[in-house]
């Protein structure tokens, strides 16, 4: 594919035209939020223009469109993370929701005291702090694995904290949103349930980036976000396996998601309703149908090569800049399209802000991994993160900005 200006996929993404102080836009940010497509956009449009009307509850035909419409982007994501059946496919706010309908729905009703959950430094504050919380009340034990310079999580100390009993839960990240690392998520399903625990995994940065496919990870729970695949803010899905979602309480509670109500009591939906307490992002569930039938056309082969080419050309450009770190593997081939580095003597804002002025949005700060950060004994980090519209000419729009920073405040 045109690594150049010639990409295809340029033209396809409206705001990617605009200018940021008098420069060009190059999009950086890509692990935050990705830009949406123009079939994206059209699908919003579309929803709201023809068939706007709450879903499951009139038989009006707006509402009867809607409610088609609605279930089969549910269908449409359930094909493309391979889940055995659409009903297994929770529509959420997004990859933090997910998690936290894991803890508080399925763990608190799940998990006693002394039970243990397994977690990484590696891991986003979403996944961290649902289990902390519910570590407070319930009085579990959280065990953190060793994560090694090259940002690979120790699986040898997983086996023994496996073989020390009492493990219900291993949680981790499919990729580190800071140092790109993709991790083994089928050899630590095959390890954690060996001994009847499960896996919780938070897809956030890996769906769009790499094929998932759940029944072949062998996952208990897969947790993502719609607006980093392309798709709308305020949409996110939770996958959980039917056995598992059978035993998890609702989180949300009110219309919609109820079979009967009385005075005293009522009685829940079935699934997946039951855990889609009020009404729904509909138009969001849509549009992200549409970001899928857009990475469809596109192939995720295609994307996976393409971040890795990216990769090739820009990590060799980067260590080549005198005081320049990064984190994570050396190995450009075991990371996934972002890289996080630190400039020596550098805050990591003002990396950010400099970039900013010539037109170049990246990210900086802890990228809320602080326990991470913490043990790598720095403050923060920038990190640039890309996808299918980013360019060599983007990379070298980053490395010049980098540059200019260090000349201007090394
Ligand atoms: C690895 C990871 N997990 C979870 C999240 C939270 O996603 P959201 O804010 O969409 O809920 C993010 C967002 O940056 C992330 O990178």
């Amino acid at each position: 594919m045109e690594q150049n200006q010639n990409n295809p996929y340029i033209k396809d993404f409206p705001i990617l035209f605009r200018t940021v102080n008098s420069n060009r836009l190059t999009y950086l940010d890509n692990a935050a939020t990705t830009q949406k497509p123009t079939a994206v956009i059209a699908a919003l449009t579309d929803f709201y223009t023809q068939h706007n009307a709450n879903v499951h509850r009139g038989i009006h035909t707006l509402s009867e469109e809607a409610t088609d419409m609605y279930e089969s982007a549910r269908e449409k994501i359930a094909q493309f993370i391979g889940a055995p059946t659409s009903s297994e496919i929770i529509f959420t706010s997004g990859s933090t929701e997910s998690l936290n309908l894991v803890v508080a729905g399925w763990a608190a009703n799940n998990l006693v005291s002394n039970d243990v959950v397994v977690l990484n430094s590696t891991d986003h504050h979403s996944n961290l702090v649902a289990w902390q919380m519910l570590a407070k009340t319930l009085d579990l034990k959280l065990k953190y694995l060793s994560v090694d310079a090259n940002g690979e999580l120790d699986l040898v100390q997983l086996k023994t904290y496996l073989n020390e009993g009492n493990v219900k839960v291993v949680s981790t990240s499919h990729i580190s949103n800071v140092l790109g690392t993709v991790n083994n998520i089928k050899e630590i399903c095959k390890l954690a349930h060996a001994v009847g625990a499960k896996v919780v995994v938070d897809g956030a940065q890996a769906v769009s980036h790499i094929p998932v496919n759940v029944q072949s990870l062998d996952c208990d729970f897969y947790a993502f976000s719609g607006h980093k695949m392309f798709g709308p803010m305020g949409i996110g899905v939770l996958f959980g396996k039917r056995s598992l979602l059978e035993n998890t309480n609702p989180i949300k509670f009110g219309g919609g998601m109820i079979s009967t109500v009385g005075l005293e009591s009522s009685t829940w939906a079935t699934i997946p309703e039951r855990f889609e307490g009020g009404t729904p992002s509909v138009a969001d569930a849509i549009g992200l149908g549409a970001a899928v039938d857009y990475i469809n056309n596109i192939g995720l082969e295609k994307i996976v090569a393409h971040e890795s080419s990216l990769n090739a050309y820009l990590i060799p450009k980067l260590n080549s800049i005198k005081g320049l770190h990064i984190l994570g593997s050396a190995d450009f081939t075991k990371r996934a399209g972002l890289v996080s580095f630190y400039v020596d003597g550098i805050h990591s804002h003002d990396v950010a802000s400099v970039l900013s002025t010539v037109g170049v949005a990246v990210r900086s700060g802890h990228h809320c991994a602080m326990p991470l950060h913490k043990g790598m004994s720095i403050a923060s980090s920038t990190r640039a993160s890309y996808h299918i519209y980013n360019t060599y000419a983007d990379m070298d729009a980053l490395v010049n900005g980098i540059n200019t920073a260090i000349k201007i405040l090394g």
